[in-house]
Order: structure tokens, then sequence, then C-alpha cells
């Protein structure tokens, strides 16, 4: 098991699977969203129009095409609103399904960005503790799992957090 944070862009890793921060239409949007879908073509959005959508804390399978990362979880995050409109809940599920489907399809590695906490609002901090907690303790994860964060800041908050879950070697 090794659980590692990388700082940089998810859409460059060449992992079993990268998970999308997507929305309910899985027809693409901006932020890491868009990135995905402008490297992987437009054979990605093809095959996101025939799942006809997914709901929040739901995730779905889809193949990486020209992206490094032979396949794309995508999952939709919760809209911040506050924290007691189940968005914990909701996030936690965006990870737990996320690594369930990966195990389903026996990949050994994936790769997360900081679902919901762009333009869905999500307090980093916040987030980053559910995102932690959810993949140390999941009974069944790839064995490889990469926290990706686009700048350094987010990236020393996952360290941190990480340390403190997990105080021992990863
Ligand atoms: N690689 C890694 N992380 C990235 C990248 C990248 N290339 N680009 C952005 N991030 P967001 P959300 C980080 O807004 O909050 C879309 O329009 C970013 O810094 O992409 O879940 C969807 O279609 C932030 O920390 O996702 C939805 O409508 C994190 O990724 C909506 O945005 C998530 O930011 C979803 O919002």
């Amino acid at each position: 098991m090794q659980t590692e944070v990388v700082t940089g862009d998810i859409t460059a890793l060449s992992v079993d699977a990268i998970v999308n921060a997507a929305n309910e239409s899985l027809l693409g949007g901006g932020g890491v969203d868009g990135a995905i879908h402008r490297a992987a073509g437009p054979e990605l959005l093809a095959e996101c129009r025939a799942l006809g959508g997914c709901p929040t804390g739901q995730a779905r399978i889809t193949q990486g095409y020209r992206l490094p990362a032979r396949h794309v979880i995508h999952t939709v995050g919760p809209v911040w609103q506050g924290g007691a409109a189940g968005e914990p809940e909701l996030l936690a599920a965006c990870y737990r399904n996320s690594l369930a489907l990966a195990t389903e399809h026996g990949l050994a590695s994936i790769a997360f960005p900081a679902i919901s906490t762009g333009v869905y609002g999500y307090p980093l901090e916040q987030a980053t503790e559910i995102a932690v907690e959810v993949v140390l303790t999941a009974r069944e994860r790839p064995a490889h799992v990469i926290f990706c964060c686009f700048d350094g800041p987010a990236a020393a908050v996952y360290e941190r957090v990480l340390d403190a879950q997990q105080p021992f070697p990863r």
C-alpha cells in the first residue's frame, strides 16, 4: 500500500485511473473536468454522453483515450452550502465509490484531484480530512493512491493531514 501526494496536472499522470471532479451531466465543464476532456479528446465526451449523467456522490468509469491514464473515473462532488446539507457524507461517498469502482476493475493505481474544492467551494482543509480518512480506512482500494494537487499550498495541506492521520511510513 502506498499513499502519496504529488503536485501538478493530473492529466499528465500515467496511472490506471485518474478521477475527474465532474458535474451531474458528465458532459464536461471547467477546472479539472475541462482539463481532462481537453487532454483525452472528443471520444471521452462521446462515451460520457452514453452514460446519461451521474448523481452526486456516485462514480462512473470510462476509458482514458488520449490520456496517459488508462481510465477516467468520473465522480460528482457536492456543492458547498455551509456543511449542513450532507456535504461531508456526499464527499466521502465520492472517494469510497471511486475506490470501489477501481477495485472492481482490478486497477492498481488511482489519482484523485481535490474534489469539490474549486468551483464547488468546499473548504480545502475539511475536504482533505475526508479524502485522507476514506482512503486510509478503505477495505478495498488500489495498492497505489495518489492525491494530485494543482499547487504547492494545497499539497502542503494534504501532507499535513496524511501525517496527522497516519504518522507511520505510508
Ligand atoms: N490537475 C489537478 N488538479 C486540478 C487541475 C488539474 N489539471 N485543474 C484544477 N485542479 P474544480 P469542483 C484542482 O473546480 O470544485 C467543473 O466545471 C483545483 O485547483 O475542477 O469539484 C465541473 O464540470 C481544485 O483544487 O472541481 C463541475 O461543474 C480541484 O482541482 C465543477 O467544476 C477541484 O476544482 C466541479 O467543481
